[in-house]
């Protein structure tokens, strides 16, 4: 297999994409659908991310990564840095967890802790030795956009907000109040973070450290209710104090009725996962079915971003007005 090739026609593909400047953060090859499982690369301004899947054999070692170095010079990064995609985030092996959080790059000169990206001119503050993941999740790309055009005079819940880069964007187009909710201090501290890279105060932000279905019950019984819901679940986790698993398929269905129970009249759910064993026609009946004798209607969502396409069970996303 030519690997040179198969990156050189994945970043021919998106030339558009690499020309615009209000927007330095993309996916340059998306496995599957550019033609080599268990091979990711994403571009986060000057430096490359390069996932591959832990046991999954793609090519030998020396070959991977002079095809991945010279791709790093084609599109003028500075530095790779290496993840291995293990589906257990709580059972990471520690080397390979060191090998997450090393400040040297598998490839190139080691780069600052943070830097800095543009999403549709927004800044978003990029971690790349931090952990597997490093603080965007690009397949949100044009959902971020669709909020941030929707949520105008809107009261916005972002449960599982990671590090707010919705929260952000709903607060750019103008919501009155947004509230991110999500397990991790760490994660909250880095959503402010994003609020301040882009001059939003957060004295006007809500930051809850909670359990989504905690939150929803808590919030419920004290009358609390939002315009808009963005639930953005995980697929699969485990939860400490209780410990438990957090399974998707298990939890879908009441987290579906406890974001409608906090929706006002006229309300917009914006429900998203990538989770392959949930279809996308599964979800819209989930969301039904939760919607119980309320009206649910599914409007279009925005279009995948074009650096996803051609893997429609990856990113799915519905968005539906509750009345
Ligand atoms: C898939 S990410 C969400 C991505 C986010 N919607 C975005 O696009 O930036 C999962 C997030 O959910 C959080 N999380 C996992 N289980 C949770 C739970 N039961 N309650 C609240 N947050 C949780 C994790 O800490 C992580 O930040």
């Amino acid at each position: 297999m030519d690997l040179d090739a198969l990156l050189s026609a994945a970043r021919k593909k998106r030339e558009p994409l690499l020309r615009s400047s209000d927007t330095t953060a993309r996916r340059l090859f998306h496995g599957p659908a550019d033609g080599l499982d268990g091979l990711v690369v994403e571009q986060f301004g000057d430096v490359l991310i390069a996932q591959t899947f832990a046991g999954h054999r793609l090519l030998p070692e020396e070959q991977l990564r002079r095809a991945i170095d010279r791709f790093r010079h084609e599109v003028g990064a500075r530095a790779v840095y290496r993840k291995l995609f293990v589906s257990d985030r709580s059972a990471v092996p520690a080397d390979v967890a060191a090998m997450h959080t090393n400040p040297r790059p598998w490839l190139g000169e080691p780069v600052e802790p943070e830097i800095t990206v543009r999403e549709y001119g927004l800044g978003y503050a990029i971690h790349p030795y931090d952990g597997f993941s490093v603080g965007l999740f690009l397949e949100h790309r044009e959902n971020r956009r669709w909020v941030r055009s929707a949520a105008a005079g809107r009261r916005v819940l972002n449960a599982f907000s990671y590090t707010g880069g919705f929260s952000v964007a709903a607060a750019a187009g103008g919501a009155v109040s947004v509230s991110s909710v999500d397990l991790s201090k760490r994660y909250l501290e880095w959503s402010k973070r994003n609020f301040e890279i882009n001059g939003i105060p957060t004295a006007g932000q809500r930051f809850f450290r909670s359990d989504v279905l905690d939150f929803c019950a808590r919030a419920r019984r004290q009358g609390r209710r939002y315009d808009m819901v963005i639930l953005d679940p995980p697929t699969f986790g485990r939860l400490r104090r209780p410990a438990r698993t957090f399974v998707l398929d298990e939890r879908l269905a009441d987290l579906l009725r406890g974001a409608v129970g906090l929706l006002d009249p006229g309300g917009i759910l914006l429900l998203a996962t990538n989770a392959r064993s949930i279809p996308l026609d599964l979800l819209g009946r989930d969301l039904g079915a939760a919607s119980g004798a309320r009206e649910c209607t599914i409007l279009d969502p925005p279009i995948l971003p074009p650096d996803f396409a051609g893997d429609p069970d990856y990113s799915k996303t519905i968005i539906a007005r509750i009345t």
